[in-house]
């Protein structure tokens, strides 16, 4: 397992949160702090925010992402946003799977695939969010329930096709909590997501997966998180709201 195969990604995932004025001056706050950074940096923002983002980053190594999209190309499904739309106004990340989705948004582990699948074949690069519950982690099923989410959601994902894919463990009682995993735990579980890879694919694909830890990351416990071996990356969400917090996590991302 070789750390240096793999790039670190840190990916702010801002939520229902800020307006397009606010989000113009949260990204031009955070551009000279991302300007020198040693991991891909991503904000994954409202779609409301996406072209206001998209604008602001244009020539920076600053990435733009959504937050969802839906699994068919075009039709009536009031509401919703296709893959195929993020790519064409220049999107390259969406989020999918996260648990609030799951939670509040009746996502399921098959939905998770289908938008994943729709991601894939629009050219976008997926985010794909697994965790488990607090309750599954007491009933000591965090292991299965984590692989099952990860085999289900890259079905009928090709093996060249991982390059697009970034694997964000969030435990979901971390998230938002200010409940961190410790990083032996966030560690352990990401070494395991990284086997349930290389089983699904070989251990070239697993030693290139870049998996990501997020729940209650923060400018404070991002380093040590981000030591740990099978940890390439963060998913953050209220972190990312503040330029100089979102700042120190790249910085540590980078070390
Ligand atoms: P948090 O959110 O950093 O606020 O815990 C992480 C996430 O939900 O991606």
């Amino acid at each position: 397992m070789n750390k240096a195969l793999r790039k670190a990604v840190i990916a702010g995932n801002w939520k229902m949160n800020k307006t397009r004025p606010e989000a113009k001056a949260l990204i031009e706050e955070l551009k000279p702090l991302a300007a020198n950074a040693g991991c891909d940096v991503v904000v994954c923002v409202p779609f409301t925010n996406l072209e206001t983002a998209l604008a602001a980053t244009a020539g920076t190594n600053i990435g733009v992402g959504a937050q969802n999209c839906h699994f068919k190309e075009s039709g009536a499904y009031t509401g919703e946003i296709s893959a195929a739309m993020l790519k064409e106004m220049g999107v390259g990340y969406v989020i999918i799977g996260h648990s609030e989705r799951r939670q509040y948004f009746a996502e399921t582990n098959e939905t998770v695939n289908l938008r994943t699948r729709a991601a894939l074949d629009a050219g976008l690069t997926v985010i794909l969010c697994v965790g488990e519950m607090l309750e599954d982690r007491e009933n000591g099923i965090t292991e299965e329930l984590v692989a099952l989410q990860t085999k289900v959601a890259l079905k009928g994902v090709t093996r060249e096709e991982l390059s697009r894919i970034i694997i964000a463990y969030e435990p979901v009682w971390a998230i938002g909590t200010g409940k961190t995993a410790t990083s032996a735990q966030a560690n352990e579980v990401c070494g395991m997501i990284r086997k349930v890879i290389a089983k699904l694919y070989d251990q070239a694909a697993a030693d290139g997966m870049t998996i990501q830890y997020g729940g209650s990351m923060n400018a404070k416990n991002a380093a040590e998180l981000l030591a740990e071996p099978d940890v390439d990356g963060g998913l953050i969400g209220g972190a990312s709201l503040k330029a100089p917090d979102f700042g120190a996590i790249i910085d540590a991302a980078g070390k």
